[in-house]
């Protein structure tokens, strides 16, 4: 293939944003060297460590220099102390939303896969998950996390949802597409029963089912949608959601992987996408080399599907299947024998930058008894 040259805005945010990113970036620094492509990175403020700078947890700059890339490779946001202190009038999460919403990012995609070798890592039993593979299409950019809020004079405090036809048909349309192309098998998860919202939600869906006939369809209200990921998590192919219950329910899948350091997030819509680990900035472990880079790399796999680069996509999760399949893991996921952030992330950049050199080089290198670097 030719030469490809990519912009890439990086926001790494706050917490374990920037430890993650770093390791995310190294590996698609790998990716080009390897395919001989052209990644040019620039980095920006986002969420509380933009507050701080500049009192806006979104500023403009940030704002144009996304525009401008072909893709946005995006950390974690969040900071304690504003989670403990509900009058702050500016929250870094508002970064966040409002980069979703000028971006049009209508469309959030989370993968969900019980990988084999990590089943015991689960709270939940290995014989109920594995085999686990499916995708979370949240809508992100309506609902109750974008309509009117506010208090009324007598200090009541109110959050309003709403969808239109067309916003729903939008992200109906790609998950359909997903479910056509995968094991043809989509639900709808809502709360029909009691919300209009979700009686529009299920309407749409039902119309835009005929043009898609070899997909079947399911509905599921949310309620109980929750218990079946947990009890039966291989019955879910496609799932399709609204903003707010999605958010929910990828958090609770994300239990089947068996850490959330392993999810990632594509965030598609109208121009440039952005793709993100779903864990937030954990800011406890920030600095302490502990944190999994591996969301953000998978993430970064999905930044190169978009691109186009569909081989080089599949060539990162080897890396991490490798990675995987040999222990080389943080804490949370090898107790007894774990690697640093930073040695996860070595170890898949060079299994990618050669892995014809084969898992042991990539493996002193992880743990710096190399003398290639
Ligand atoms: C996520 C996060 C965000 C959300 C927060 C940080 C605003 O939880 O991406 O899932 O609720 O969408
Ligand atoms: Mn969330």
């Amino acid at each position: 293939m030719d030469m490809v040259i990519k912009k890439i805005a990086v926001l790494p945010g706050d917490g374990i944003g920037p430890e993650v990113c770093r390791q995310a970036v190294k590996v698609l620094e790998a990716v080009a060297e390897r395919f001989g492509h052209r990644f040019e990175f620039s980095s920006h403020p986002v969420g509380a460590c933009a507050i701080d700078a500049t009192g806006n947890p979104l500023p403009d700059d940030t704002l144009a220099a996304c525009r401008a890339a072909d893709a946005v490779l995006f950390g974690a946001i969040g900071d304690p102390k504003y989670d403990n202190d509900p009058t702050a009038p500016v929250r870094p999460e508002q970064g966040l939303l409002r980069l979703r919403k000028e971006l049009g990012l209508f469309a959030n995609i989370r993968p969900v896969t019980a990988y084999n070798a990590l089943l015991k890592h689960s709270p939940l039993k290995a014989e109920r998950i594995q085999g686990t593979d499916m995708v979370i299409f949240r809508e992100l950019t309506g609902g109750i996390y974008f309509g009117e809020k506010g208090r009324t004079a007598d200090g009541t405090a109110y959050d309003h949802c709403t969808y239109s036809r067309a916003e729903i048909e939008r992200i109906a349309h790609l998950a359909f597409q997903s479910a056509a192309g995968r094991r043809r098998h989509l639900t709808l998860v809502d709360k029909a029963n009691v919300l209009e919202t979700s009686r529009l939600w299920r309407e749409v869906v039902r119309d835009l089912a005929a043009q898609y006939p070899d997909v079947v369809v399911d509905y599921l209200f949310v309620d109980n949608a929750a218990m079946q990921i947990i009890l039966n998590p291989t019955q879910f192919d496609v799932v399709l959601t609204e903003n707010m219950f999605g958010d929910i329910i990828s958090d609770e899948a994300s239990v089947i992987a068996g850490s959330m350091g392993l999810l990632p997030s594509a965030s598609v819509g109208a121009q440039v996408a952005l793709f993100e680990p779903i864990h937030g900035s954990y800011p406890q472990a920030r600095g302490k080399g502990i944190a999994n880079p591996l969301a953000a790399i998978l993430s970064a796999a999905l930044l190169l599907d978009h691109l186009g680069l569909g081989t080089e996509a599949e060539l990162v999760r080897e890396a991490v299947d490798e990675a995987i399949t040999n222990h080389i893991l943080t804490p949370e996921l090898n107790a007894s024998a774990p690697y640093t952030t930073e040695q996860v992330g070595s170890y898949v950049a060079f299994w990618i930058a050669d892995s014809n050199e084969q898992q042991w080089s990539a493996h002193n290198i992880a743990i710096g008894i190399s003398t290639i670097i």
